[in-house]
């Protein structure tokens, strides 16, 4: 996506050697109409498909997340990174690593957001790894619910996360792929 692209290229920054900065429009600050075309984007790429909802994670997919569900016209579910005194019982939980951010977390959704005749998109906002996605995807399967894709602004290409989910018959629709990035700047994959 055009757009997207010209943003990481101008205001994007590298954190040592692997980590891209894009808090100025998507991490921190966000750049809503950026975001909404964001989310137009991805209505448009999964129109046609039978989804029956969009699934995200907390929290920096939720502004795209928040559009392509408009867009969409489906709820919205976002899954938790943890359990709250009013998200105690009758949860699905499955136990999550960032190797990014070096936490474990366990990825909570409440059986009343999902049944056996779900279709679901998943958003976010990085494919690094693949361990968040994957963690949305055993979640929605243990539902018996079935997984329509996952779409990201931001595949970092040079990481496993892809072929993760691949692997599991996952179809992944990435907004933007980038093929390296350190010191001599972004380099955009096809
Ligand atoms: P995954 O996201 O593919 O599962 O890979 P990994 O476990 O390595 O990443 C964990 C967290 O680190 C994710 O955020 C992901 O968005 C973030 N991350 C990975 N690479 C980058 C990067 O280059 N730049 C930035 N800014 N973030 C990156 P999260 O824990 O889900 O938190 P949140 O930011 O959505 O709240």
């Amino acid at each position: 996506m055009e757009a997207l692209r010209e943003r990481i290229q101008a205001e994007g920054k590298m954190l040592g050697e692997d980590i891209l900065k894009v808090d100025s429009f998507i991490n921190h600050q966000v750049d809503v109409a950026l975001m909404e075309e964001i989310g137009q984007d991805i209505a448009k790429h999964f129109a046609g498909q039978g989804i029956t909802k969009i699934f995200t994670i907390e929290s920096s997919g939720i502004a795209p997340a928040v559009f392509a569900s408009k867009y969409m016209e489906l709820p919205l579910v976002i899954l938790k990174k943890k359990s709250s005194r009013t998200l105690s019982q009758n949860l699905w939980q499955t136990e999550v690593i960032s190797y990014t951010k070096d936490v474990t977390y366990e990825l909570t959704l409440s059986k009343d957001y999902i049944n056996d005749q779900d279709h679901i998109l998943i958003i976010d906002d990085f494919l690094a790894n693949g361990e968040a996605a994957t963690g949305a995807v055993r979640l929605i399967r243990k539902a018996h619910a079935t997984v329509a894709g996952l779409a990201v602004l931001i595949e970092k290409a040079y990481q496993p996360g892809r072929g993760k989910l691949e692997a599991q018959g996952i179809t992944v629709y990435a907004q933007t792929r980038i093929a390296r990035c350190g010191e001599a700047g972004i380099e955009f994959a096809g």
